[in-house]
Formats: C-alpha cells, sequence, structure tokens
C-alpha cells in the first residue's frame, strides 16, 4: 500500500483504449522472428540490441524504426498475429474494447495486398472477440505521404469497409504536413459516417490542433500535447467536449517532454479537459495501459476516483454504441475502491 493497492484497483477496473497503431503494438517476439526472416530490413534480431534499436533521439528517428518493423510485414498471418498479439497484451490488463490505428496506404506501399490486409484484421478481430476483447479499426492517412495518401485511404476505407471500422485519421509527422490539406477526405469520410480523430500537436503547437478541430471538424485529437500552450484551446476543447488521447509514455520516448510529471496533462484536467489515457505503440515504448494509468496517478497524485474517471472517460470517448458503454460504465462504478492506507 498503496501503490500495490493502487496497481491493483487499475488492473481491476475495466479499460478502454482509444490510441494504439497496429505495426507499434508489435510484440518484441514477434519483431524478433520478423527480423529473422527479412534480415535486409536492418532490424536486429537480438533482444538486447532491439531495445537498443527502440530508444528514439526524436520523433523522426522513432518513424525510422517504426517504418523499418512495417516494412517487413508482407501477409494475412503477419497482421493476424500482429492483432492477437496486442488482443493477448490488452486481456492481461483487464483492457476489454480498443480502436486499432491501422495505415492501410502504407501497407499496399511496402507490396502487401489488399485482400491480405482485410483478411488478417477480420480473422484477427473474430478471434480477438473469443478472447474477450473487442476489436475496432481507425484506418489513417499517413500524413508524410501528401494527397495521394489522403485519397487512396479514404477510397480504401469507403469501398472496403470492413466490419469495426468506425474512424478516419491522419498520422506521421506534423511539421511541413498542414492538416488543412486533407479536410476534403475528411469531410467525405464523417459524410460517410466514419468519426474523424486526428492527431494534432504532438510534434507541432497549438495551431495544428486548431487546425484538426477546424478543417478536419476532429472529434477527439491524436496527442493534443501542445494544446496545454494555449489556454483559449484548452476551453475550447473542454467547452466541446473534444476529448484528448494523451499518451504520456509515447511523448516521453521521443523526446517530446523530459519526464513525466512534465507532461502537460495536469494542466489539461486543471482546465477541464476530457482526457483519455493510451499507450501509442507499446512495446516500442516498453508502455502498458496499466503503466499509463500508474505513471500519471504518481506523477500528479491522482488517487483512485481521478483514475476511475480517466476510464470513464475512455468509454464515453469511444465509439461503442450506447448499451456497451452503459455496460462498461456500470462495472467502472461498480470497481471497489482500494482500502485507504492504515
Ligand atoms: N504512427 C505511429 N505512431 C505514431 C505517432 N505517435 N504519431 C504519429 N504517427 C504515428
Ligand atoms: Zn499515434
Amino acid at each position: 500500500m498503496p501503490g500495490d493497492s493502487l496497481r491493483a484497483f487499475i488492473h481491476a477496473l475495466p479499460k478502454v483504449e482509444l490510441h494504439v497503431h497496429l505495426v507499434g503494438s508489435a510484440g518484441v517476439d514477434a519483431v524478433l522472428a520478423l527480423a529473422r526472416r527479412h534480415p535486409s530490413a536492418g532490424v536486429p534480431t537480438d533482444a538486447v540490441e532491439l531495445r537498443e534499436f527502440f530508444t528514439f533521439r526524436d520523433f523522426p528517428h522513432f518513424l525510422k524504426v517504426y517504418w523499418a518493423v512495417q516494412s517487413m510485414l508482407t501477409d494475412r498471418h503477419d497482421i493476424e498475429s500482429l492483432v492477437l498479439g496486442l488482443t493477448d497484451s490488452l486481456r492481461s490488463q483487464n483492457v476489454r474494447y480498443a480502436e486499432v490505428t491501422v495505415t492501410p496506404y502504407n501497407h499496399m506501399v511496402d507490396g502487401m495486398p489488399a485482400d491480405e490486409l482485410l483478411a488478417g484484421l477480420a480473422s484477427g478481430r473474430a478471434e480477438a472477440a473469443r478472447r474477450g476483447v473487442d476489436l475496432a479499426w481507425c484506418f489513417d492517412i499517413p500524413g508524410e505521404k501528401g494527397l495521394a495518401a489522403g485519397r487512396e485511404t479514404l477510397a480504401f476505407a469507403l469501398t472496403e469497409r470492413p466490419d469495426g471500422l468506425v474512424s478516419f485519421g491522419l498520422g506521421g509527422p506534423e511539421v511541413s504536413v498542414p492538416r488543412a490539406q486533407f479536410a476534403p477526405f475528411f469531410a467525405a469520410a464523417l459524410e460517410a459516417g466514419l468519426h474523424s480523430v486526428p492527431h494534432a500537436g504532438e510534434t507541432s503547437g497549438p495551431a495544428t490542433v486548431w487546425s484538426a478541430v477546424r478543417d478536419l471538424s476532429a472529434e477527439r485529437i491524436g496527442h493534443g500535447t501542445s494544446s496545454a500552450d494555449d489556454p483559449a484551446l484548452l476551453a475550447h476543447l473542454a467547452e466541446h467536449r473534444i476529448p484528448l488521447e494523451v499518451c504520456p509514455t509515447s511523448n516521453l520516448r521521443t523526446q517530446q517532454v523530459a519526464t513525466i510529471a512534465g507532461h502537460p496533462v495536469g494542466r489539461m484536467l486543471s482546465a477541464g479537459v476530457i482526457v483519455t489515457l493510451n499507450t501509442d505503440d507499446p512495446p516500442m515504448f516498453d508502455a502498458t495501459l496499466e503503466g499509463e494509468y500508474l505513471a500519471v496517478a504518481e506523477a500528479f497524485g491522482l488517487g483512485a476516483e481521478n483514475l476511475r474517471q480517466l476510464a470513464r472517460n475512455a468509454v464515453d470517448a469511444s465509439f461503442l454504441p450506447a448499451a456497451a458503454k452503459s455496460y462498461l460504465l456500470t462495472e467502472i462504478i461498480a470497481t471497489p475502491t482500494p482500502a485507504s492506507p492504515a
């Protein structure tokens, strides 16, 4: 106590993850196995060297490593095994539902046939449900690849519309990748009933978040870290109930913040913004969702009721149907509060 009981409480809370990338969820053993099959990808085949490989100088360096892992995925079996690896990790943490970001354009540029990607997602999702974890998909545009990627991602999403596809996103670098250029694709995705969830304010200033809100009609913001530098923006996000998908350990590992205690999540919470906690690319960042709850609790002095609220926020901010939301919320409310320290 109190660390152990808080840990147990965090585990017992039914949780939802809203920001996790499929490629970035490849477990260390899975990456090592892929690396042995694809020596030319330049990914280490030794566990110690892989941990070193996953030590990032900055965000551009992280993306290069991420792309190297992505380049090794070739068929439905690779995709299904990523989905099931993620599923087992989520299940072991009592995460019941996750919205998983997939970047179809990148897989196709790397040579994976569309049918292979779709088959791996479908079989993986069906097996995940059997294992007690519901998965939904976000198809996102790799922003650095420009308008062609926007066009193709939209066309793929709307033509294929696989079961479980709920949202449309935008990832990759932000500097020199204006959000507004993708406005027509987001408008069409929204029109077709998908939700808008672009990354913004992870690696650039609050103007990018404003643009995501105004130009892309963002319903949630991926990261939104730099929103905290603009009080008017924080007030806008709070007033319009636009949640942030905050990924503290990710921001630490890509050198966007120096410490978790220095992360602006404390200011976001104080401003009344709807904060959700997420892992982004868990094995690459040596992160778990339970670890994010614990790290934020320790850094900002949050107790069980604050953590319960964060778990509720994720359910509210999700794109689950109303009945599934209320089922999870009931369970979260019923999770016993740990006994206070003697
Ligand atoms: N793709 C994978 N992880 C990402 C991140 N943290 N930001 C933007 N694009 C990404
Ligand atoms: Zn992300």
